[in-house]
Formats: structure tokens, C-alpha cells, sequence
């Protein structure tokens, strides 16, 4: 492991000092430390704690598992309790956080606390400054979600980076089904915006490396992906994917969690883990071979063969296709039918279905994410994204 990550070191310095790739930074969370004004207080750092509560943006699983160290080496000191099993990733990764933090004295871990918390409010106002919104309203850097005639609409809006999933979209897709979830929707249903329904995960994701190096980058990305798988197998109402363009990686296999999905004839579906040496998520080890059959299903998630829409809908991921001339008009008329039938029934029926095969669909989660992990250090992962990266340094 040490040797991939100093190979992706070395690598990453051939190409700042060669690239444009100059321009791309390692925005990882830094705690500042600053020597001669440690000086927060007991009371400031119990202000600290209570503001942490009130912060409108989930700070992301990052961030928590450093608040998580600071607040456990402030309050107990240097880490001292045994280390979690490897299967026991939530708790493994808060001990490695915590124990990360080495001998810190106490006083500067309660300082980096209250620091920290102090850039996360402030910048946390600044966004909403941003995108204002009505009181208690959600808000999105990276979707736009509605509400109207009984559909929750969630739209991927990175149109120009063909709604490639970053980070910060990862954990508003999260936030947004979890508000879908509560809402008075009858019907939720995730489109993107522009060309492309998504590209997938944002290769870029890679490049912001935090201190604790490579290994907790897949650490911290596998726990993050199995959060956002969850939340699609525990999504409790009629879940329905418009696909209205090309659809790769992850926002694929996604779509076998859907209760329908409707697609666009210019949408394409490609999964090409291989080619950048990964391997299936989303629980699609699972749901495509169940959907198509081994043989068809090993042509897309081994093979990468990219489907079109109507080769997809005759292997059943596709619930129907239509002409993109009429894709819109058409599929807003039946959504908005099906928004009429009656929520209870439609949610009972729905959670039928998946009940049976929830647990089933955590432990697949659990292992694909698992599995990736090991497969995001490998050298033919770290090569795939390097290469992707380097031509984009190119243009
Ligand atoms: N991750 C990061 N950036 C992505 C991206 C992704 N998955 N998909 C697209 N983008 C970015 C491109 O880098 C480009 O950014 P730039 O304008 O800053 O250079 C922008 O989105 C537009 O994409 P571009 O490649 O110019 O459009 P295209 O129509 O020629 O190709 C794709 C579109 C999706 C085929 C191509 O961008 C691609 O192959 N992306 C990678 C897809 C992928 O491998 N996803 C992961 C699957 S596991």
C-alpha cells in the first residue's frame, strides 16, 4: 500500500511539474494550528459544540471524522482504546481519525476544534448567501430539487462537466433523498440537467488527497459510496430514473435500485469498470445479473460494452424508451398521472418488493464498496484516472 501511495505521489509531482494539471489543487481539509494563539477556552469549545449542531450543511464524512478526532483528543487525550476490527469500517475509520492525531496535546486539539468549526459556519453562511432560499428550505450547489403536482424532482446539475458526480453531489444526493424520503411527494424522480444524465463519478474526485494520504481517501470514499448506495436500497417511495442522455458508471448501476426507469433513445448506458480498473458498485454484482442474466450482465460490469437505450430496455433495465423529440412532453404526462394514484398503497407496494431483499442488498453494498476500496490503491486504478486526468491537462 505505502508504495502505490508513493508511486501516486511521485506520479502526481511528474505531472504538476509538467501539465497544466499545475492548476489542480489538494484542497484537503487543513487544520491550522497556530502556536501562539492557542487560547481557546472550555466555553469556547462548548460554543464550538453547539454550533456544530446548527451548521444548515451536512459537512461531509470528511470533515465529521476530523471534528470526531479533535473532539476525543481534546476531551480525552491521545487515542487509547483497541483498534476496531477490519470488517467494523465506521468505527475503524473514527479510531483511525482519532489515532492519526498522535500525541497532540490536548489544548491545540481544542483549539483546531473550535477552528475548525468557526470555518465550516462561516462558510456554510457564505453558500446560503449564495443560493438564497425560502426559510427552512434545502439548499443545492450541485442539484436543484423541487416540488410540484406530487413529484419530488432531483436534477444533476453539473451540465458542463456532464453531471459527473463530485463529492459535494455524493453527499446532496444523500441529503435530498433523505428529504424526499419525509416530504409529501408521492413520487420522486432523478433526471439530469443538459446532454447527459450523469458521467459518472467525478474522476477528479481522486485528486484531493487528505493528510492521512491515499489509503484514507479510499477509506473515506468507501464509507461514503456505501452511504449513498444505502440511501437508494432504504428509499422508501416509488423511485423513478428519466434518463434523458448517456448514463455511465455508477449512475448505471443505480439504476437497478429503481422502481422504474425511463429513458431518452439517445441515452446510452455504460459501465467501463475495467477500463479503469475498478469494479462494480451500487449493487450491481447483484441486480444486473438478476435483471439480464450472468452472461448479459458480464458483458456490461466485466466487458464494459456500452448498451443503447433499446438493447437496455430488452435486457429489463430499461423500463420503456422513447423518442427524444417527445421524451419530455410524454414522460411528464404519465408521471404525473402515476403521482395521482393513491401514496400508501404505492409505497406499501414498493416496500414489498424491496423488503425481501434489503438486508441482502446492505451486505452486497457493504462488499462491492469493500472490494473498491482495495481496487481504488491498485495500480491499474490509479493509471486509468491518471490517464483520464492527464489528457484533460492536455487540451
Ligand atoms: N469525471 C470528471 N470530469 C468529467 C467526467 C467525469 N466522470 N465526465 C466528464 N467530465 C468533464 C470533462 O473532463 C470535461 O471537463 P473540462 O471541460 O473541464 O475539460 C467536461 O466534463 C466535458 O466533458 P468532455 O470529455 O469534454 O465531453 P465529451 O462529450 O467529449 O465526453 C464523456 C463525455 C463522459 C464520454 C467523457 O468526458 C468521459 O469519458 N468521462 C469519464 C467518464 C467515466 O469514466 N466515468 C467514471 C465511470 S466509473
Amino acid at each position: 500500500m505505502a508504495g502505490v501511495a508513493g508511486r501516486l505521489a511521485r506520479r502526481w509531482c511528474q505531472n504538476q511539474a509538467q501539465s497544466p494539471l499545475q492548476v489542480i489543487s489538494f484542497p484537503s481539509l487543513q487544520v491550522h494550528v497556530n502556536g501562539t494563539a492557542m487560547r481557546a477556552s472550555q466555553e469556547d469549545f462548548k460554543n464550538a459544540m453547539n454550533q456544530v449542531k446548527l451548521l444548515k450543511k451536512d459537512p461531509g464524512n470528511e470533515v465529521k471524522l476530523k471534528l470526531y478526532a479533535l473532539y476525543k483528543q481534546a476531551t480525552e487525550g491521545p487515542c487509547n482504546v483497541p483498534k476496531p476490527g477490519v470488517f467494523d469500517f465506521i468505527n475503524k475509520a473514527k479510531w483511525d481519525a482519532w489515532n492519526a492525531l498522535g500525541s497532540l496535546p490536548k489544548e491545540t486539539a481544542r483549539q483546531d476544534y473550535v477552528d475548525l468549526v468557526s470555518s465550516l459556519s462561516s462558510s456554510s453562511e457564505s453558500s446560503s448567501q449564495l443560493n438564497p432560499g425560502a426559510e427552512g428550505e434545502q439548499k443545492y450547489e450541485t442539484l436543484v430539487v423541487t416540488s410540484e403536482d406530487g413529484i419530488t424532482k432531483i436534477v444533476l446539475n453539473r451540465p458542463t462537466k456532464k453531471n459527473a458526480i463530485n463529492t459535494q453531489m455524493y453527499q446532496e444526493i444523500i441529503l435530498a433523498l433523505k428529504a424526499a424520503s419525509k416530504d409529501d411527494s408521492t413520487i420522486i424522480v432523478m433526471t439530469g440537467n443538459g446532454d447527459y444524465y450523469c458521467s459518472g463519478n467525478d474522476l477528479t474526485n481522486f485528486t484531493d488527497i487528505p493528510p492521512g494520504g491515499v489509503e484514507e481517501k479510499a477509506k473515506v470514499g468507501a464509507m461514503m459510496l456505501r452511504d449513498f448506495v444505502g440511501s437508494f436500497i432504504d428509499f422508501p417511495k416509488p423511485l423513478i430514473a428519466v434518463v434523458n442522455g448517456p448514463a455511465v458508471g455508477i449512475s448505471v448501476t443505480t439504476l437497478g435500485l429503481f422502481d422504474a426507469v425511463y429513458a431518452s433513445d439517445r441515452a446510452t448506458f455504460h459501465t467501463p469498470f475495467s477500463h479503469l480498473g475498478q469494479s462494480p458498485e451500487g449493487c450491481s454484482s447483484y441486480t444486473f445479473p438478476k435483471i439480464m442474466g450472468t452472461a448479459k450482465a458480464t458483458e456490461m460490469l466485466v466487458f464494459g460494452k456500452k448498451l443503447t437505450a433499446r438493447e437496455a430496455c430488452a435486457q429489463g433495465l430499461v423500463t420503456e424508451v422513447f423518442p427524444d423529440s417527445t421524451f419530455q412532453k410524454e414522460i411528464w404526462t404519465r408521471l404525473k398521472a402515476y403521482s395521482k394514484l393513491p401514496p400508501n398503497a404505492m409505497r406499501i407496494s414498493k416496500q414489498i418488493i424491496r423488503n425481501m431483499e434489503k438486508e441482502k442488498l446492505h451486505a452486497i453494498n457493504a462488499e462491492e464498496c469493500s472490494v473498491l476500496q482495495g481496487r481504488w490503491l491498485s495500480d491499474e486504478c490509479i493509471n486509468a484516472v491518471m490517464d483520464f486526468l492527464s489528457k484533460k491537462a492536455k487540451l
